[in-house]
């Protein structure tokens, strides 16, 4: 894994431990309630073996069905868990989801919109594709929620705590049309300690015209230009096998996009693929 940028993450942070089956889980797991993550160096690109680290690690979650039969895998199928994250060609370029697609993806936490949130997040790079120039290669993206108070604070000092508290105690009132129906309502922030939040892309721009001088749009628009900006991210070069373990409660991951390149045939589509499966935690409600 090379590292372009830390954000307000420090090197150690992602000093990768190597995958072996009888990794030590409780000493990962220490090192993700302390830094918001832990790396692993050479983990097989194998949907089963993420599936049973994911069981490790707590009770995986199943995918949600987004349509279409193709979506839903039959029982005993390792991708009704793991997701397939690369550019999906059989799929029509204006239906395709952003992860299946190459564009940037914005900062988010895994499932914001469940009520039960699944504490844990694993990327596992299979492929990294092709890369060019800095930015532009599906850097994967990295931010916590206390990197991003500290530069909220930094960036707007006379907004900053009232932004915080307007976060934590307002439910997100309106109705996202991108959203499942039993969305959550919750605030977009826990004042818990360590301080906890759920974030989806495009935050800012699910603003309702109605609620647009709410103090909630105010607050969020100036979170989500501080979560985005690249100052406050830490940009990784992910090499295959390298796994990120999130704690999907306290860090928000993105990518930047990654091109299609031309040759003598005409247009090559990327080979970038990521697994990832979420987890809850032992004890966890894992009723979504
Ligand atoms: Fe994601």
């Amino acid at each position: 894994m090379h590292i372009n940028s830390l954000g307000g993450f420090s090197a150690d942070d992602f000093r990768p431990t190597e995958y072996r089956p009888g990794l030590d889980m409780d000493l990962l797991l220490k090192r993700v309630h302390t830094q918001g993550l832990a790396v692993l160096s050479g983990f097989p690109a194998d949907p089963e073996e993420l599936l049973a680290f994911g069981r490790r690690l707590g009770t995986p979650s199943r995918k949600p069905a987004y349509g279409g039969a193709a979506n839903s895998p039959k029982d005993g199928d390792a991708f009704g868990y793991i997701g397939d994250v690369r550019l999906m060609t059989d799929i029509e370029a204006g239906r395709r989801r952003p992860t299946q697609d190459r564009a940037e993806v914005r900062m988010h936490t895994a499932r914001s919109f469940a009520v039960n949130r699944p504490r844990y997040f694993v990327l596992l790079m299979a492929d990294p594709g092709r890369r060019t120039e800095r930015g532009q290669s599906g850097e994967s993206v990295y931010t916590s929620i206390d990197h991003a108070c500290a530069a909220l604070h930094r960036r707007f000092p006379d907004t900053a705590a009232e932004d915080l508290e307007v976060l934590a105690s307002t439910p997100v009132p309106w109705t996202l049309p991108h959203a499942p129906e039993n969305a959550a309502r919750t605030p977009v922030l826990q004042s818990t300690s360590p301080r906890t939040f759920r974030y989806w892309q495009g935050i800012a721009d699910d603003i309702p015209a109605e609620a647009a001088d709410s103090r909630l749009a105010a607050a969020l628009t100036r979170l989500d230009q501080v979560i985005n900006d690249p100052a406050v991210q830490a940009e990784l070069v992910a090499e295959a096998g390298d796994l990120v373990l999130l704690d999907n409660d306290r860090v928000a991951h993105g990518r930047r996009p990654f091109p299609a390149f031309m040759d003598d045939a005409g247009t090559v589509p990327s080979t970038r693929q990521v697994y990832s499966v979420h987890v809850f935690a032992p004890g966890q409600e894992t009723a979504e």
